[in-house]
C-alpha cells in the first residue's frame, strides 16, 4: 500500500489547522509543504514561517518541496524550522551534490527532485546519497493539473536502477495523483503519493486519503 502525502496547497489556509488534523486522523503519513520562489516556478506559495507553525501540531513527516532557485540558501533555515525530509530540484542548481550533502548534514532526509522534461540519466551520479526520488508528475508550479502518463516510463526505469543497485530510496509522485492515476504510479515502483486537489478539494479530505491507498492494495 502507497504511503499518502497530503499538500497543503490546496488547503483551506484560514483552517489550515483543521485541515490537517483531518488528512492526519485519515492516516496520511506524510505532510508534503511545496515552497514556491516567483522564480524556479511562477507562484509565490509560503515560506519557512509556514513550517515552524505547523511542526508542533502534527506528527507527520513534514515533507519540504522547494521549487526554488538556487535551494541551498535556504537548507539550514528550512531544517531550523522543523523539515523531517527536503527535496530539491536538479534543475535548480549547479550544485546538487553539495546542497544533498547539506541536506543529509542536517540529519534529517534528503530527496532529489526531477521534472517531467528532465530524464532519469541526469540523478544516477546521486542516487547513492539520497532518502527519497520525487518523480513530477506534472510541472511544477500549481495545483489542479493533469496527470501527465509518460512519467510512469522514469518511474520503472529509477525502479529498475533502484532494485539492481540494493538502494532502499523511497520514490515520490507529485502531480494530479487520485485513486485512478496511482494505480499505474504504484505498479511501476511508487512508494510515497503527493495530493493536493484531489484530497481537500473534497468534503472528506481522510476519505481520498484512504481511497489513495485502497487504490494501491
Ligand atoms: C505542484 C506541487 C504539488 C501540488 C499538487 O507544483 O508540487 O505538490 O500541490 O497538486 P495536485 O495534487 O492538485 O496536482
Ligand atoms: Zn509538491
Amino acid at each position: 500500500m502507497i504511503k499518502v502525502a497530503p499538500s497543503i496547497l490546496s488547503a483551506d489556509y484560514v483552517n489550515l489547522q483543521r485541515d490537517i488534523e483531518k488528512v492526519e486522523k485519515g492516516g496520511a503519513e506524510y505532510l508534503h509543504i511545496d515552497i514556491m520562489d516567483g522564480m524556479f516556478v511562477p507562484a509565490i506559495s509560503y515560506g519557512p514561517n509556514w513550517v515552524k507553525a505547523i511542526r508542533p501540531i502534527s506528527k507527520m513527516i513534514l515533507d519540504v518541496h522547494m521549487m526554488v532557485q538556487n535551494p541551498e540558501r535556504y537548507i539550514d533555515t528550512f531544517a531550523d524550522a522543523g523539515a523531517d525530509l527536503i527535496g530539491i530540484h536538479v534543475e535548480s542548481t549547479p550544485h546538487i551534490h553539495r546542497a544533498l550533502q547539506m541536506i543529509k548534514n542536517r540529519d534529517i532526509k534528503a530527496e532529489v527532485v526531477i521534472n517531467p522534461g528532465t530524464p532519469v540519466e541526469a540523478i544516477k551520479p546521486v542516487l547513492y546519497m539520497v532518502d527519497q526520488v520525487l518523480v513530477m508528475t506534472v510541472n511544477p508550479g500549481f495545483g489542479g493539473q493533469k496527470f501527465i502518463p509518460e512519467t510512469v516510463k522514469k518511474i520503472k526505469q529509477l525502479n529498475e536502477i533502484k532494485k539492481q543497485a540494493g538502494y532502499d530510496f523511497d520514490i515520490e509522485i507529485d502531480g494530479g495523483v487520485n485513486d485512478h492515476t496511482v494505480k499505474g504510479a504504484y505498479e511501476a515502483g511508487a512508494t510515497v503519493a503527493v495530493a493536493g486537489s484531489y484530497v481537500f478539494g473534497a468534503d472528506d479530505p481522510a476519505s481520498k486519503v484512504q481511497a489513495i491507498k485502497d487504490a494501491t492494495k
